[in-house]
């Protein structure tokens, strides 16, 4: 048996009911069990459960996979882990596992590997020895340096592009992989920290200067396959087991408040790498802890990024928690100057979000300019109706009133309104009315019916192979894609397999989910299609005559101009008729 054929095997010996039930009190309503969802800040049940597709749904959240997914997720556990202790469960071993992804870039991992392991070896060496001491200057001991697999570049003497040449790795792969540019190295006087992905795997590195020098002070590998910055957290993987152990994660901004925090023993902790926290990150957050503290840097943009981060983070359900620094420091200038005790009672004493952003919102308001005023106390109040504790709550209006000069009770009043309206929205969710109500144009709409009628029956597979349709956006092409390739591999599509074959393609899951829980009726007529088929060529010429239109713009050359127009007519006229 291939290793597709056991893991599907091991997927249909275990109910997804029972094992969700291990985790969350399933009630059966309907074709469904229904329960909490523990992926968001959840008080409804909108999790259902599909006992004949083996598939659960958060309605809310837009969580959705079969067993993989689901223990992966709640136990924090990649592919691999999940897939063995489901596969010890009911026997069933798989051999030398490895994701198609994982085949495809093995090449990759190895090279950055045996990079990692080059630049640790030059750090030791005799002319190694300025960059050991700007470490040591920085309190950065041998141990740290092993944990976090420190490194050094140097100069044209001691190249790496000539060490992975030795090792007989093929010079145009190197290049893709961000480490040499033709036959010179790209970091040169550099200390290496390597970046690792998810799994721990090395997937590139950031440098740091450490001579006196103008170039910019880190610079990372370029983008690739394997890597993009904007979904990596820096000491994730790591992590992992000190955030299960304490309940929650730190956020910081760079790799040297992270290490610095090691140092003293906090190892519960993350690093954005400089940048604004995205959707990708913030997935990965969640599937490390749904406490999160926040310790930016604690200058102005710090707070910044901690104001609208924390309201990303809190968004998407999580609890988030706010830790300021003073004066001006980061965690590691922090931690160097007062010490661990001071650190920890930081956290310890850390802020609600909502009281940190009601902080902030009064930060810089003229309180004798009226219109700022309103607007200041209406934001403190709808900030203070989705705080769950009326505790806190009463406080807030006690200080507001106090601040504002107006009575208790108008206050209070003005924030039962917005309690109100937080319910009403909160019932549109849960009653699910808004997933109908999305307004998607017809173009979307017509991507995504057909390509749900994709996943039930084959005949739409076929048409869809005959007439190369272009949905609307890169994840629904790349999805119908996919769909397309399984059926003709493996067959039927079984919804619950289709979602294990889509591990190493998780950046196809909300699309998939939005395209899955269409409420649609199973049977299709021909008519039917052909409209959706109608209407997305309608989308691919209007995309096209807007680009003609675009190049006209630019085009001076009269004659080619009147060309360009020539074609965009025809397009309309055979647009049209379509
Ligand atoms: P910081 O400038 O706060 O760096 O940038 P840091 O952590 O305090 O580093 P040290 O103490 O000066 O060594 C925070 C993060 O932003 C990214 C890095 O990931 C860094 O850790 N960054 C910063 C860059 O990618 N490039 C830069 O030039 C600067
Ligand atoms: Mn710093």
């Amino acid at each position: 048996m291939n290793n597709q054929n056991t893991i599907n095997d091991i997927r249909n010996k275990i109910d997804i009911v029972d094992l969700i039930s291990e985790y969350v009190p399933l009630t059966k309503k309907g074709q469904y069990y229904w329960g909490i969802c523990p992926f968001h800040n959840d008080k409804n049940p909108s999790m259902s459960v599909d006992p004949k597709r083996q598939t659960y749904n958060c309605w809310s959240c837009h969580n959705s996979g079969n067993i993989f997914n689901f223990l992966e997720q709640i136990e924090n556990i990649d592919f691999k882990e999940a897939l063995k202790i489901l596969g010890d469960r009911v026997g069933i071993t798989v051999n030398n596992f490895a994701s198609s992804t994982d085949k495809k870039y093995s090449k990759y991992y190895d090279i950055y590997d045996i990079t990692a392991k080059f630049y640790q070896l030059m750090l030791n060496t005799e002319i190694g020895k300025k960059a050991r001491e700007y470490l040591k200057k920085r309190n950065i001991d041998s141990d740290t340096i092993k944990e976090f697999g420190i490194g050094l570049a140097l100069d044209e003497k001691n190249k790496l592009s000539r060490y992975l040449k030795e090792k007989k790795y093929d010079l145009n792969t190197i290049n893709e992989l961000g480490l040499v540019n033709g036959e010179n190295d790209i970091f040169i006087n550099r200390i290496m920290f390597p970046l690792e992905d998810r799994n721990g795997r090395i997937v590139g590195f950031s440098g740091r200067i450490y001579t006196d020098s103008k170039l910019s002070k880190y610079m990372n590998t370029k983008e690739t396959p394997i890597f993009r910055k904007g979904s990596c957290l820096y000491h994730y993987y790591a992590s992992r087991e000190y955030v299960r152990q304490q309940k929650f994660a730190i956020v910081m901004e760079g790799f040297m408040d992270v290490i610095r925090a090691s140092t003293i023993g906090i190892k519960n902790t993350v690093a954005l790498m400089g940048t604004a926290i995205t959707d990708e990150q913030i997935s990965l957050l969640k599937r490390l802890s749904l406490n999160i503290y926040l310790c930016l840097d604690g200058d102005n943009p710090g707070l910044d990024s901690m104001l609208h981060n924390g309201e990303l983070l809190e968004k998407a359900g999580l609890n988030v928690k706010i830790v300021m620094l003073k004066d001006e420091e980061d965690p590691d200038t922090f931690i160097l100057k007062y010490g661990k005790e001071r650190f920890l009672s930081l956290i310890e004493n850390a802020l609600n979000y909502s009281d940190f952003k009601i902080e902030r919102l009064r930060n810089g308001v003229n309180f004798s300019s009226d219109i700022e005023l309103s607007k200041y106390i209406n934001n403190v109040l709808k900030e203070a109706s989705e705080i769950k504790d009326e505790i806190r709550q009463e406080i807030i209006l006690k200080k507001l009133a106090t601040e504002t000069n107006l009575s208790y009770n108008t206050l209070e009043k003005k924030l039962n309104e917005y309690k109100e309206k937080n319910n009403n929205n909160r019932n549109l969710i849960t009653n699910f009315s808004t997933k109908k109500d999305i307004k998607y144009d017809k173009y979307m709409r017509a991507s995504l019916e057909f390509i749900h009628y994709m996943l039930i029956n084959p005949k739409v597979i076929r048409i869809y192979d005959n007439k190369k349709l272009y949905f609307v956006n890169s994840e629904l092409r790349n999805l119908a894609g996919e769909i397309s390739y399984y059926y003709h591999n493996y067959g039927d599509i079984i919804i619950a397999d289709f979602y294990t074959y889509l591990e190493d393609k998780k950046e196809l899951l909300a699309a998939f989910e939005k395209v899955l829980n269409l409420e649609l009726d199973e049977k299709i007529s021909d008519i039917t299609i052909e409209d959706y088929v109608s209407a997305i060529s309608e989308y691919n010429v209007r995309q096209e005559i807007l680009r003609l239109e675009e190049t006209m713009r630019k085009e001076t050359d009269e004659l080619e101009k009147a060309k360009v127009a020539e074609q965009i007519r025809l397009l309309r006229i055979g647009g049209n008729r379509s």
